[in-house]
């Protein structure tokens, strides 16, 4: 505040102005809760060098505050195709539409997620980062791009941000602000008990209960219900929360790279876990099914091979193409390289990650259990056989005893249940059936009255009805208000989802219009868009309205979280 003009004696003896202190904001758009968790730590590294952070999800935000805002650390996910986070969708949309404001006085930096298996890597944050840009605001640091095993990145990165924060000068006052808490990651932290709590870093080894196929004879596809046991293991969640599971390579997959590359799988190699045989490291550590762009690099350097160097310093897109195409054991079983060193392998392979499902049950129904609902994912490639990395080794095992399978939960707050009063309608195709099942148990055990509409969709009646017995009891019990099944392959034209969606328009309408709540779960690709296209002609077509009217009236009912995506 100014000094009253008149002052000068005060004025005179007044120290030097400490600089203003700017706030600080956080702000996150995340789908699996990685983004959330680097928030989570911006937010902690600031506030312990005397830099207070708020820290925001973009799905609550309130974008008019978006032109008062001083500092922005954004943390942005990428999803699918280079899509932001669903949850994250209305923000962007707003950011990219012609009413977002001038940003002359905010200073920001961006860290984005993401996959470099996929083409359009860390596309949302990139996008951000230029937008912000062009919106006049100014880059505090460059954006980094982070890969899945983004933990060090983002650390670095942090660190680099959070040192041009801080003022030259602390403002009064501000010294010693630790935070009591921290940052809200659980992995690894010690409880008040001593006992270390179950996050990604150190996951619970979960007794395999059950793994049995629920696809009938005949069936196009393999599709198991997987039953873990979390007992003992402190671990709890949430309908709608996934199950992070960590898998193991294929044992022939492992053999043939190892006899291909002629390298002994006994010799000692080092890992982030310490020394460790090569066998080992590559069952447990490293992704050895689809390489990366990085593996292509250490590759055209190590064989020195013309195909390679073209496709590294070529296109993104023919270098995707190319990676899909082929695996790394298709890539150093046509580029030998005589004489190769186990280090220089791994120097180009990214750490295994875990993959995560959404749990297919309610603790309230199955106290002390998580189940899933897993598709096998196997193709061919090059006349060989393969299969997907966490559902082959789960289809491995089948229902081995004595089996842990390492596990830890990945919260999905925006994929929740309402208050028990409101009706919901969940459409879900093939395994995207999973966490219905889990808001159906819970629904029945609280006994929520809100009615409940599942739109479930597969291929075919006979083998792939997915549960079929539960859906039936839970209809005869009255917990299921209705179920639409839609099977695309029984007859010509196809019936998917949408269309028994479209069927029922009328009765979606009257729903919506009760205040129901809608879910899909499954294929982003192609469900995902057809459903919300069909949804925009049923709002059209039973609610009278224009086009845009009905676009607007489905963003509404995304930023009152009223119509939910988990699709992958
Ligand atoms: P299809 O494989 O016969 O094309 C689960 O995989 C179910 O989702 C299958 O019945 C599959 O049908 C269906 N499916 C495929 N593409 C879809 C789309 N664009 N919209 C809705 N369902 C789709």
């Amino acid at each position: 505040a100014a000094l009253p003009a008149d002052d000068g004696a005060a004025a005179a003896t007044a120290a030097p102005a400490a600089p203003a202190a700017r706030r600080l904001t956080v702000l996150y758009g995340t789908d699996t809760g990685n983004s959330r968790e680097v928030a989570g730590q911006v937010a902690a590294a600031a506030t312990a060098q005397g830099v207070p952070a708020e820290v925001a999800d973009m799905a609550d935000y309130k974008t008019r505050l978006l032109k008062d805002e001083q500092d922005l650390v954004v943390i942005a996910a990428t999803h699918g195709e280079g899509d932001p986070p669903p949850s994250a969708i209305g923000f962007f949309e707003f950011l990219a539409g012609r009413k977002a404001p001038k940003l002359p006085d905010v200073r920001f930096a961006v860290l984005a997620l993401g996959d470099s298996t996929y083409e359009h890597y860390c596309s949302a944050g990139k996008q951000l980062d230029a937008r912000l840009e062009e919106l006049g605001a100014s880059r505090l640091a460059d954006r980094v791009d982070c890969d899945v095993d983004y933990e060090d990145d983002a650390e670095a990165w942090i660190a680099d941000v959070v040192a041009r924060l801080v003022p030259d000068e602390p403002p009064a006052g501000a010294a010693a602000a630790v935070p009591a808490g921290g940052a809200p990651s659980v992995d690894g932290a010690a409880s008040s008990n001593g006992a270390v709590a179950h996050g990604k870093k150190h996951p619970f080894a979960a007794p395999l209960l059950e793994n049995v196929v629920l696809t009938g004879r005949g069936s196009s596809k393999e599709t198991r219900h997987v039953e873990l046991s979390l007992e003992g293991s402190g671990l709890t969640y949430e309908p709608g929360d996934a199950l992070g599971v960590v898998p193991q390579n294929d044992p022939q997959l492992v053999e043939a790279l190892l006899d291909r590359l002629a390298l002994s799988g006994d010799a000692t190699v080092p890992t982030k876990q310490g020394d460790r045989p090569l066998r080992e490291a590559l069952t447990h550590a490293y992704e050895i099914t689809a390489g990366t762009p990085r593996f292509i690099e250490q590759w055209a350097t190590l064989s020195g091979a013309g195909e390679l160097e073209a496709l590294r310093d070529g296109d993104a897109k023919a270098r995707f193409d190319y990676l899909h195409e082929h695996h790394v054991l298709d890539i150093v079983e046509r580029f030998p390289v005589p004489g190769l060193d186990a280090a220089q392998l791994l120097a180009g392979l990214r750490p295994l990650q875990p993959r995560l499902y959404s749990i297919a049950s309610s603790l309230a129904a199955a106290p002390d259990e998580a189940h899933l609902t897993v598709s096998t994912v196997r193709f061919e490639l090059h006349g060989r056989p393969r299969t997907g990395v966490a559902s082959g080794h789960l289809a491995r095992i089948g229902d081995a005893e004595d089996l842990d399978v390492p596990v830890y939960v990945q919260a999905n707050e925006h994929f929740r249940l309402p208050a028990d009063d409101v009706p919901i309608i969940m459409v879900g195709a093939g395994t995207g059936v999973a966490p219905y099942r889990a808001f159906l148990q819970e629904r029945e055990a609280r006994g929520a009255e809100g009615r409940n509409w599942l739109v479930f969709g597969e291929r075919n009646f006979r083998s792939d009805f997915l549960y079929q017995v539960e859906w039936q009891q839970l209809l005869k019990d009255g917990v299921l208000t209705r179920l639409d099944p839609a099977f695309s392959r029984d007859a010509t034209p196809k019936t998917y989802v949408q269309d028994r969606l479209r069927q029922a328009g009328r009765d979606v309408w009257a729903w919506l219009e009760d205040g129901a709540r809608i879910y899909v779960c499954g294929d982003a690709t192609n469900m995902a868009p057809d459903v919300d296209a069909t949804l925009a002609e049923i709002v059209a077509e039973h609610g009278g309205k224009g086009e845009d009217d009905a676009r607007e009236y489905l963003s509404a009912l995304k930023r009152e979280h009223r119509y939910l995506l988990d699709v992958y």
